[in-house]
């Protein structure tokens, strides 16, 4: 029985995460449940799986859960940052699937694997925006790291007992989003109801605009660069439309290795959990004949230059990532609420990086200066955008 705590359990990776707990019962446990806003759904499943403690982003979350739950005896309740952090550290949790989105629990990782905790890693921000200290923390306690974002589940799994000499470069396949083929006039009139419309995934509304963009690929390469200690410009991004092949590695003999499946997050899940070991899984085998063809394209860094962007963080070593993020989060938030075109996107995040002043990633502190720093210069510039974009409609 392996313990686990899953912070973000009422989102789109923390329900498959309680789906893959559901098909092993006799294998996985859940102890701790964190989630962010939604107290409905987080007094449900911890009425069904009986946690020692949850948490919820703020105390108001804490009073609507206690409502939902009734009379009934509760486990113990936590809020905010503290909260993620009680979860994650949790004497009993053995694995820690952290699947909440955005920066929130970068602070409750670092503790996590300060503990002694296995880390199953789906959220990216936290290795994008401090991939060296995360690492690092990591070596020095000698904790498992474990990716289930797709591509890097998938090159974890290529990368199997082989040796770091034996790697010649990380080939991370991009489905290319619902505009691949859209030219740089039709990208500049699309809508947020048009990018929440992924071709082949179904996930969280932010990285649904991220793949859009491309800049998830972009989030994926700096992942990417920190979990297998890659150089960027050894990390390439392939447009593979189909979502079949989910990364591939060349060897350096010319052989590439690649993990195919089936596009379903239960699999890299379950494989997070079952890892070293694989597990019977009910998922339908991957129907190759039915398939037909695989497709590669370059990505077109022109019409995409999020994933420009992301190149050039990749290569610092310092906040720039930061900084890239930061500014791509506010910038995502406000083209979803109306206010920010799609184009004005990656201008927003060029140019707070332009602006970044950057400092060597040495402390979670130094992180979250530069975070806030970055998310105020691209909130004040997304405000002058915005009114560049109601004065040309009127
Ligand atoms: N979905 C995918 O297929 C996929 C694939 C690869 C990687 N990822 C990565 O995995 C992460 C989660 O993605 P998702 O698609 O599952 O997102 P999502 O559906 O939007 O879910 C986000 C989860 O995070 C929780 N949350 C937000 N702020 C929080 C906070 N301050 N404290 C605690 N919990 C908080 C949310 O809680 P409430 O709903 O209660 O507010 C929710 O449970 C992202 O970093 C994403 O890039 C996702």
């Amino acid at each position: 029985m392996k313990n686990l705590a899953i912070l973000g359990s009422t989102g789109s990776i923390g329900r498959n995460a309680l789906n893959v707990v559901d098909a092993n019962p006799t294998r996985l446990k859940v102890v701790a449940l964190a989630a962010g806003d939604n107290a409905m759904l987080l007094a449900e499943q911890a009425q069904r799986y009986q946690p020692a403690i949850v948490a919820m982003a703020t105390s108001d979350g804490v009073d609507r859960l206690r409502q939902a739950w009734g009379a009934a005896p509760r486990p113990r309740i936590d809020a905010g940052q503290d909260g993620l952090i009680a979860v994650a550290t949790h004497p009993d949790v053995e694995l820690v699937i952290c699947a909440s989105s955005g920066t929130a629990a970068l602070e409750a990782v670092v503790a996590a694997i300060d503990a002694g905790k296995a880390i199953a890693l789906a959220n990216k921000e936290v290795l994008v925006m401090a991939g060296a200290l995360v690492m690092e923390a990591a070596r020095r306690r000698g904790v498992a790291v474990l990716p289930i974002d797709s591509e890097h589940n998938a090159i974890h799994q290529c990368l199997h007992g082989r040796d770091a000499s034996e790697i010649r470069r990380l080939i991370l396949t991009a489905s290319g989003g619902p505009f691949r083929d859209f030219s740089r006039d039709a990208l500049e009139r699309v809508t947020p109801e048009e990018a929440l419309r992924h071709p082949t995934w179904q996930m969280g509304r932010k990285i649904t605009i991220d793949s859009a963009t491309m800049m998830n690929k972009g989030l994926e390469i700096i992942e990417a660069r920190w979990l297998f200690d890659m150089p960027p410009d050894r990390i390439e991004v392939v447009i593979h439309p189909q979502s079949v092949i989910h990364s591939m590695v060349e060897l350096s003999d010319g052989s590439v290795i690649a993990q195919l499946g089936v596009t379903d997050m239960r699999l890299p899940i379950q494989y997070a959990c079952s890892y070293p070991d694989r597990w019977e899984s009910t998922l339908p085998s991957l129907d190759l004949v039915r398939l037909g063809r695989l497709d590669f394209l370059s990505p077109d860094m022109d019409r995409f230059p999020c994933l420009r962007l992301a190149y050039r963080a990749a290569r610092s070593t310092g906040t720039l990532a930061v900084a890239m993020n930061a500014a791509n989060e506010i910038a995502v938030e406000a083209f979803l609420d109306g206010r920010l075109s799609f184009a004005a996107i990656p201008r927003v995040i060029e140019q707070t990086m332009d602006a970044h002043d950057e400092e060597r990633v040495e402390s979670v502190e130094v992180v979250r200066r530069a975070d806030g720093q970055a998310r105020e210069y691209a909130r004040e510039l997304g405000r002058r955008l915005e009114l560049k974009v109601l004065r040309s409609s009127t």
